[in-house]
């Protein structure tokens, strides 16, 4: 078994850094985007992979080093059957012309979520674009699509209990921690959404534990440069605490936090 390589908040209290290491966001608004212009929905999910470009291009700039983006979630099945049959569509068409400007840039890009109810073609351009961006190092792009906290939870749980019976009744967060989809990855420091929302919409349920969270009411496809700048600023007046007192985190003289 591989043990994760990252710090679980609950159990020691992570490093901060001034910039937030990962950053996971919940891309919210196209809809809305596209309505405000008298334009189809779908216009809007067009313009957000725009979006998305400008947002992993910041997180290079900015020395983030791993963004993890929610594109479909267990629960958007429940849409309009021409609207998910657009979104898998474009985000086929996405994948295939993206990879090689990710690959050239440094990105290793990894799907999270339960691929088993994407159709061949799909799941065949995510794995070839996986395989060849693995050796990655500048960022870890993550997309997350068909996923949902509780399925992750889940299948992790599933497959923990079917590798380790024995261990019943005694099992800790780091038996759990390596199967879980993101065990690539630190846990996210920032959390953001987008489209004036103010939920978790099943998102990273387990990984968000010390997230801190920020909300905008900007629509994604508005999401710009200065925009997400902000939502770092927000992050670094933030005090990070992880359970201990704010007089915890002053180093008395001569000593280290
Ligand atoms: C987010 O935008 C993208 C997806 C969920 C795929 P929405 O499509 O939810 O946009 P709004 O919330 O309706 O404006
Ligand atoms: C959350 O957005 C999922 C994604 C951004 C992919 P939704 O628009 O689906 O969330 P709800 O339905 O408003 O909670
Ligand atoms: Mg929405």
């Amino acid at each position: 078994m591989v043990l994760s390589r990252f710090i679980s908040s609950t159990r020691e209290v992570p490093d901060s850094a001034e910039v937030p290491q990962h950053i996971a966001i919940v891309m919210d608004g196209n809809g809305r985007w596209a309505k405000k212009r008298f334009l189809p929905r779908v216009a809007g999910h067009k313009r957000g992979v725009e979006t998305v470009r400008a947002v992993v291009r910041r997180c290079i700039d900015r020395g983030v080093r791993h963004l993890t983006l929610f594109a479909f979630s267990s629960e958007n099945w429940r849409r309009p059957q021409d609207e998910v049959s657009f979104l898998m569509n474009l985000f086929l068409q996405a994948l295939k012309d993206e990879v090689a400007r990710l690959h050239k840039n440094n990105i290793r890009l990894r799907i999270i979520g339960d691929l088993s109810r994407f159709n061949a073609d799909l799941v065949a351009a995510i794995r070839e674009a996986e395989a060849t961006t693995v050796g990655n190092t500048a960022l870890t792009l993550s997309i997350a699509a068909n996923y949902g906290g509780r399925w992750d939870i889940l299948q992790a749980m599933n497959r923990m209990v079917a590798e380790h019976p024995a261990k019943a009744g005694s099992y800790g967060e780091e038996d759990l921690a390596p199967y879980l989809s993101m065990a690539d990855s630190p846990e996210p420091d920032l959390f953001i959404r987008t489209g004036g929302e103010q939920r978790v919409s099943n998102f990273l349920l387990w990984q968000l534990a010390y997230a801190e969270f920020y909300f905008t009411d900007r629509l994604w496809p508005d999401f710009d440069d200065a925009a997400f700048d902000e939502a770092i600023a927000s992050y670094q007046k933030r005090e990070r605490r992880y359970g201990r007192t704010s007089e915890q985190l002053v180093p008395s003289p001569g000593e280290h936090a």
